[in-house]
């Protein structure tokens, strides 16, 4: 199976690899697995006071698309607040990189592993959604 140049781009360079304090208040942390093939994603946040997304970091023990969805999603998120990083679609994910059918769950692995990320981080924070919706 080929995979795409952007797959192998991010494959052999990832961005962002690395780990985070995950006890620090201001990381979330998303630790997250593929039952479909036992590849497991770690993926982490560090948000500033007013909501953004400062930094991110990913480990990935699995295939180069879930790789590449990992690094993918550390680029894509900074910057933005918890809400627009919520908002990323593995479909987002599989476009970008052009993921054959076989490996659309790769990019799901880091859709659910940002979006425990970012449950991680509210819970820790104490943020409920209301408090979320209210501003
Ligand atoms: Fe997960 Fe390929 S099945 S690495
Ligand atoms: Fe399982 Fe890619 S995450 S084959």
């Amino acid at each position: 199976m080929a995979y795409s140049d952007k797959v192998v781009d991010h494959y052999e360079h990832p961005r962002n690899v690395g780990s985070m304090d995950k006890d620090s208040t201001d990381v979330g942390t998303g630790l997250v697995g593929a039952p479909a093939c036992g590849d497991v994603m770690k993926l982490q946040i560090k948000v500033s006071p007013e909501g953004i997304i400062e930094d991110a970091k990913f480990k990935t023990f699995g295939c180069g698309s879930a790789i590449a969805s990992s690094s993918l999603v550390t680029e894509w998120v900074k910057g933005k607040t918890l809400d627009e990083a919520a908002a990323i679609k593995n479909t987002d994910i599989a476009n970008e990189l052009a993921l054959p059918p076989v490996k659309i769950h790769c990019s799901v692995l880091a859709e659910d592993a940002i979006k425990a990320a970012i449950k991680d981080y509210k819970s820790k924070s104490g943020q409920t959604e209301d408090e979320k919706a209210a501003g």
